[in-house]
């Protein structure tokens, strides 16, 4: 496959915009003003584009919810908090080829009629923050962003807002009230932020990724996007993938590709030769993992959604045999509990219940009916926190219980591991 979203990483100043003019950049852009917003929107609901910060819902969708009232302010926000374990693609993007992401904005800024955009950066992202802001200032520059972009009457501007390394704030509602300036915590839905968003004003939330996408939707059409990968799945896809692999990195592929192909075909194989894979986490950590027999699922929203895990933001993260998997499990779980927002009880108390579970069993302190306690907690928090963050801890757990429960049940009648 042609590579699209990564096709300027590698190249001498990808990230200047003189680089990015010349391999057809912004051409998106110009093409998008010549069309009537609502087309704009049509064509990137044909194109079948699905949101690649995580939940994988229809982008074209989500943007005709927005209100056509052209009196009322609406704004996008662009969610480039990535702190989803693994996952490291929309770094990838920002860092090396930051106006490929500022030309998807604008032109979604023109589709749903906001003349304010956020990008919404973690902190930690000190490099690509900067790489952003020369980008930002070349745009304005060139007419790209500003008053009467182009000459066409549309206007558009465009802020960095700084996060702080909550994993939190990466959900949208709680990357709202962090842009507002209170604690970042989820909000209560409905409404949806595209009636009630960003100071109560309809707000479309899309991901690096996503965004990144949407130039190549308008410059060459729809049907092109849309023949790449499955009819429900289309489009580009980069998975991140870290572990046990000889050649970790970012790959753009169709969404579709097995993970055997992704593993064994561009990454190289598995790093300790006799050492086969033990389990594969398919789209960050809250994302359930599979196991070495179901290496042959291609990797889309259905197809792994089927398999009862999800494709979630690309991040693959593969461990060979020699992996523990309560150890594993521990160390996801304290993840999440270190990043619970402390809003509600499920969440709150049962994530560090769970941590303090998994160390006893890990530390060869596990009690005669520890892995059944461990299942039971699961099932009274599932389902019942604000968020999907409570969720997501449960989900990799079970994952883990569902394939190696008798890895754990050995940890606790044996004091030690059974593979290390
Ligand atoms: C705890 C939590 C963390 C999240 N972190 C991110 C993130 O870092 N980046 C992201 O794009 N989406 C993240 N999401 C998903 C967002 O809430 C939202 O669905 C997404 O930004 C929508 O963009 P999309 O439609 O382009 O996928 C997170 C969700 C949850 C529940
Ligand atoms: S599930 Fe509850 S406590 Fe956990 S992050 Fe979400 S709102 Fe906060």
């Amino acid at each position: 496959m042609e590579k699209i979203l990564l096709k300027n990483l590698g190249r001498p100043e990808s990230h200047t915009i003189g680089s990015y003019l010349g391999t057809g950049g912004y051409n998106g852009l110009k093409e998008a003003l010549k069309h009537a917003p609502e087309s704009i929107i049509q064509m990137v609901k044909d194109s079948g584009l699905r949101g690649r910060g995580g939940a994988g819902f229809s982008t074209g969708l989500k943007w005709s919810f927005i209100p056509k009232d052209p009196t009322v302010q609406k704004y996008l926000c662009c969610n480039a908090d990535e702190g989803e374990p693994g996952t490291y693609k929309d770094r990838g993007i920002m860092e090396n080829d930051p106006h490929l992401l500022i030309e998807g904005m604008i032109i979604a800024g023109f589709a749903i009629g906001a003349s304010v955009s956020y990008i919404y950066i973690r902190g930690e992202f000190v490099f690509g923050t900067r790489r952003l802001e020369a980008a930002i200032k070349e745009a304005y520059e060139k007419g790209f962003l500003g008053n009467n972009i182009l000459g066409s009457g549309f206007s558009h501007d465009m802020y960095i807002h700084r996060g702080f390394g909550a994993y939190i704030c990466g959900e949208e509602t709680a990357l709202l009230e962090s842009i507002e300036g209170y604690r970042g915590q989820p909000r209560k839905k409905p409404p949806f932020p595209a009636l009630s968003g960003l100071y109560g004003k309809p707000t479309v939330i899309n991901n690096v990724e996503t965004l990144s996408c949407i130039p190549g939707i308008i410059e060459k059409g729809p049907k092109w996007f849309s023949s790449i990968g499955p009819e429900k799945s289309p489009g580009p896809k980069i998975f991140c993938v870290s572990g046990h692999v000889k050649k970790p990195g970012l790959y753009e592929l169709p969404l579709g590709t097995t993970m055997r192909e992704l593993i064994f075909s561009h990454c190289g194989g598995m790093l300790n030769d006799g050492k086969g894979v033990k389990a594969v986490i398919p789209g960050g950590v809250s994302a359930p993992m599979l196991n070495a027999h179901e290496l042959d699922t291609p990797m889309d929203f259905d197809s792994l959604a089927a398999k009862g895990s999800m494709l979630g933001s690309g991040a693959v993260i593969v461990m060979d045999e020699s992996t523990c998997m309560v150890k594993t499990a521990l160390i996801i779980n304290r993840f999440f509990s270190h990043e619970s927002c402390g809003k509600c009880t499920p969440c709150r108390d049962g994530t560090p219940w769970l941590t303090n579970i998994l160390k006893r069993i890990e530390y060869g302190n596990g009690r005669s009916g520890d892995v059944e306690l461990l299942e039971s907690l699961c099932t009274n928090i599932f389902g019942r926190t604000f968020c999907p963050l409570g969720d997501g801890a449960v989900m990799a757990l079970r994952g883990a219980l569902k394939n190696f429960r008798d890895e754990f049940q050995y940890h606790v009648d044996h004091k030690k591991c059974m593979v290390s």
